[in-house]
């Protein structure tokens, strides 16, 4: 289906000619490729995966991906997958956004690892990274071996050309380049902020709705794959891959961007997040937050994710004799937040968009102690529309580990636990 200069749906069998009938018919590999490209696939999951998990694209391209000289070590102060730096702490951290770069600064150069766990060795677990920029990334080129990349604009809008397309994506949007696939990110505003999730571990995918049934929450034809776009540029261009935690970069004398057609379903989308169908209670109390699940890579434990992507957009709350707000709860998962804009609901303020939280493994957390006040005496006999916001969390199966700069930054915020030093005693066992 098309939608918007892009095909629609999740995990399809996309085709895309930027030139008519380049692609094979009835085989993927012929001996001559039309127009004399070379034909080459990329394989996302294991070639044997189940037929339903199944991911790999066949590429019609000017030059293949081998055609680069060799890679050397790139120095890289902020990016990486060192999450036993510091000892994970059961602390509750939160941050200020990050500032936004005073030098010339792409995206790549601009990542900063916050967080994460297990690594691309183990192929589990995830990195959490922020980037700030404010320039487009100029003859370079970038993959990620080590997982795929989840990118969560909050401020700027971004153009994403990859090897299979352009993804045009601003702040409530999000883009997931899947791992291995050349990109590079162009500026679409003078600044640039926002998050990734890299994902070691299953490629994510739409979560199982169970009782729910075939509609609600992130509905397939809403995730949008772009077209074969291609470029044919020669010149003295850089290609920088991330290998097992670590930048590398090679001298590659052309565009890798250079895919006139392809076919297959591993390939790099975005979502509206605004379109989320989004669930909860019409009676009492709320469902878990696993209602709010957009994106999930499971782990190989039934029901239990190596890392999901879950938001709290706008929404009506109508549950009767309930407190509204997130309540308060511990997790044996962990919790790292983002705000895109507008205001959390379990917050009265310091969690601002651009900002940060993690709650880890059974540390407690909820609303503070103002927004526990004003919503426990709320009229809920009316609904209560919330509007304007868009806060969204990366969960995981494992403990997060923040980084040495994250814990160092001056963007840590040590007085967040005061949130809820001023949580009253109302006990009373007199009273009903
Ligand atoms: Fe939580």
């Amino acid at each position: 289906m098309e939608s918007n200069g892009y095909q629609s749906g999740f995990g399809n069998e996309f085709a895309s000619e930027a030139i008519p009938g380049v692609l094979p018919v009835g085989q993927n590999s012929p001996q001559r490729v039309a127009h004399g490209l070379y034909a080459e696939q990329l394989s996302g999951t294991a070639f044997t995966a189940p037929r339903h998990g199944n991911r790999r694209s066949w590429l019609y391209r000017i030059r293949p991906a081998a055609m680069h000289k060799p890679f050397e070590p790139l120095a890289h102060a902020s990016f990486h997958n060192r999450f036993d730096e510091a000892p994970a702490t059961p602390n509750q951290l939160r941050w200020d956004p990050w500032p936004l770069p005073s030098t010339p600064t792409d995206f790549v150069d601009g990542l900063v690892t916050i967080a994460g766990n297990g690594g691309p060795a183990e192929q589990a677990g995830c990195g959490i990274h922020l980037y700030a920029a404010n320039r487009s990334m100029q003859g370079r080129y970038f993959y990620d071996a080590d997982g795929e990349l989840l990118i969560v604009p909050q401020l700027g809008r971004l153009n994403i050309a990859t090897e299979l397309g352009v993804l045009q994506i601003k702040p409530l949007e999000i883009a997931v380049i899947p791992r291995g696939v050349r990109f590079r990110v162009e500026l679409l505003d003078a600044e640039a902020r926002g998050y990734v999730a890299e994902n070691f571990g299953a490629l994510l995918r739409l979560p199982d709705l169970g009782p729910i049934g075939a509609n609600s929450m992130a509905l397939p034809r809403d995730f949008l794959a772009p077209h074969a776009s291609y470029e044919d540029l020669e010149g003295d261009f850089e290609l920088v891959a991330k290998f097992q935690g670590a930048l590398w970069k090679a001298g590659i004398g052309h565009s890798p961007l250079d895919v006139v057609a392809w076919h297959g379903n591993y390939a790099p989308y975005k979502y509206d997040l605004t379109r989320f169908n989004t669930v909860g209670s019409i009676s009492v109390d709320h469902p878990d937050p696993s209602i709010f699940t957009v994106l999930t890579s499971p782990s190989d434990t039934p029901g239990t994710a190596n890392v999901d992507f879950v938001i709290f957009p706008p929404r009506w709350l109508v549950a009767e004799r309930t407190f509204r707000p997130p309540y308060f709860h511990r997790n044996v998962a962990s919790e790292f937040m983002g705000l895109i804009e507008g205001v959390y609901d379990a917050k009265a303020g310091g969690f601002a968009p651009g900002g940060a939280s993690l709650h880890n493994c059974m540390s407690g957390h909820g609303p503070d102690a103002a927004t526990f006040e004003k919503a426990s005496k709320a009229d809920v006999g009316k609904p209560d529309h919330i509007t304007g916001t868009m806060a969204f969390m990366f969960e995981t199966r494992k403990v997060i580990h923040p980084t040495r700069q994250a814990l160092d930054a001056p963007q840590l915020q040590h007085d967040y636990y005061q949130c809820w030093q001023g949580i009253a005693r109302h006990f009373d066992p007199q009273r009903a």
